[in-house]
């Protein structure tokens, strides 16, 4: 086990992800926790992370000096770092220039932290503070242009620091450091595996549930089906799963989802699909404006979910698949809404329970896939493309209507279908159809149409915060359009959206 003291900084999440990937267990935990609390959980290492602050202010988080005579290696990275340096007797002060940004620093390949790396690299380098004079005992070992002090050890102690940012990717040999750290420094096994991040959740949230009744609010998404399946593992018919079919999910997706959780499936739990289609299409009947499709839908969804929530009366826990780029972009500080998002995660104050389950909090995406994979979810689940909760509404424009969201179905399934035969969807980030609403005059069989144009969209992109339109093979989209034009009904011209995010959106509204 690594504990990582968690001192506020941004990439701490990142820290522990690090130390995931070389298959090291590791726990993040504030940096109140106490010696006593360390001592019994019997890291074989420490890593103090970075932080907003400075170290020499009054109110600074700080820790108890007798952690670095536990005999446990220490890792101070940045505020870490520097924290470390004053609590033994070194001096931070205020930098003249502020480094931030790719930076090149020197190693002394004498430090212990440095094996197998280069004479200097480029590092990330975030601080306004610096270490002007290092501790009794602490040899510098790296230094760069403006910062005299990038790293110091103190070999006999087992402590090290870094002012730069090991865990951040720009830094190009950080995961190298890291894993000198963990089996160098630490003596890790570096055995640890996803099946043992599963077993943990499911023995902690055993403990905590007892014998309390827990209900989840299931999307078929990636993340609310591992967090579902982690839950059922943990409880068993504890759980209750509510499924809710508003009509605007892709073709066969309902009964794809049903087929998985339901009864006919292999989990071990409660499952209710609640099929209130009707009442989604009828709530948004003349309705054309993107917010308020958005908001009708979010609200709608609330609505039903706690009339569910009443019939099952009490739970002890409601479940959120909350996962770690979540946590992190609500934590940010306010930005333009573009768009006000729904998604399951965002649920009510409104049903009657005591407390929220998150068993993946702490994971990426591709985390929580691995852990789907561990799980034995099927791929097709596991692999799932990002879909929007306000799910086809918005890949409808303007007024949605029970048979424009069939049009969008049938021709974003051919579209999947043909994207999957090709081979090309590892590549994207998303590909769906829309239905845009311009009619246009086409000609089918010697008969003048008058019919809707489907828009295709693609886009290859990481965070889903910007994005290009990808390159498919033109005979991939020419096989695409004239499986469309002749397969589905009321449509008779398909056009390739080519905006990049931005200025685009990926969704259309
Ligand atoms: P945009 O359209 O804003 O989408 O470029 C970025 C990503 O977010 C997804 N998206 C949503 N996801 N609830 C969600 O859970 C929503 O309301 C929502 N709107 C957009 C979109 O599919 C893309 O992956």
């Amino acid at each position: 086990l690594i504990i990582v003291l968690d001192f506020g900084g941004q990439y701490n999440q990142l820290i522990a992800r690090r130390v995931r990937e070389c298959n090291v267990y590791c726990e993040i935990h504030p940096y109140t926790l106490s010696l006593e609390e360390i001592k019994a959980k019997n890291p074989k290492g420490i890593i103090f992370t970075g932080g907003p602050n400075s170290v020499y202010k009054e109110e600074s988080p700080t820790c108890d000096k007798g952690i670095f005579d536990l005999g446990i290696p220490i890792l101070g990275i940045c505020y870490g770092a520097q924290l470390m340096m004053h609590l033994l007797g070194g001096t931070v002060e205020a930098a003249h220039v502020r480094e931030y940004g790719k930076t090149w620093v020197n190693f002394d390949k004498t430090g212990k932290m440095f094996d197998g790396m280069s004479e200097s690299s480029i590092c990330w380098m975030s601080h306004t503070d610096y270490i002007s004079k290092v501790a009794d005992g602490f040899r510098i070992v790296a230094d760069s242009e403006t910062c005299p002090v990038a790293a110091v050890e103190f070999v006999e102690k087992e402590l090290y620091a870094v002012q730069f940012h090991p865990e951040v990717l720009h830094t190009q040999e950080g995961s190298k450091l890291l894993s000198n750290f963990l089996f160098d420094i630490c003596h890790c096994a570096g055995d640890w595996k996803m099946d043992s991040f599963v077993e943990n959740s499911i023995k902690a949230i055993r403990e905590k549930i007892g014998a309390g009744k827990v209900l989840c609010a299931l999307s078929g998404g990636v993340d609310s089906s591992v967090a579902a399946v982690i839950l059922s593992k943990a409880i068993g018919k504890q759980l209750t799963c509510v499924f809710l079919d508003h009509g605007l999910l892709r073709k066969d997706e309902g009964d794809d989802v049903e087929s998985v959780f339901g009864p006919s499936g292999h989990y071990d739990l409660n499952f209710i699909r609640v099929n209130c289609q009707q009442r989604f299409y009828d709530k948004l009947a003349g309705v054309s404006d993107p917010e308020t499709k958005r908001k009708i839908i979010g609200e709608e969804f609330i609505r039903v979910f706690e009339e569910e929530a009443k019939k099952i009366g009490t739970v002890d826990f409601l479940v959120q698949g909350t996962i770690y780029p979540d946590v992190i972009e609500s934590g940010l500080g306010k930005s333009a809404v573009i768009k006000s998002h729904h998604n399951v995660g965002g649920l009510p104050d409104y049903v009657d329970f005591k407390e929220i389950v998150e068993p993946l909090r702490d994971l990426f995406k591709d985390e929580v896939r691995k852990a789907g994979l561990e799980l034995g979810i099927p791929e097709k689940l596991v692999f799932r493309q990002p879909f929007p909760g306000p799910g086809l509404a918005i890949r409808i424009i303007g007024e949605v209507t029970e048979a424009k969201v069939k049009i969008v179905q049938e021709a974003d399934f051919i579209y999947r279908e043909e994207i999957a035969a090709a081979g090309v969807d590892k590549d994207l980030g998303q590909y769906f159809a829309a239905l845009t609403n311009m009619r246009s005059v086409g000609v089918m069989g010697d008969e003048r149409t008058y019919d809707y144009a489907i828009a295709l969209r693609a886009v290859t992109t990481t965070d889903f915060m910007t994005g290009e339109a990808a390159h498919i093979p033109w005979e991939v989209l020419s096989k695409v359009t004239n499986r469309i034009v002749n397969e589905v009904p009321h449509i008779n011209r398909v056009l390739y959206d080519c905006t990049g995010k931005p200025p685009a959106t990926i969704e259309f509204e």
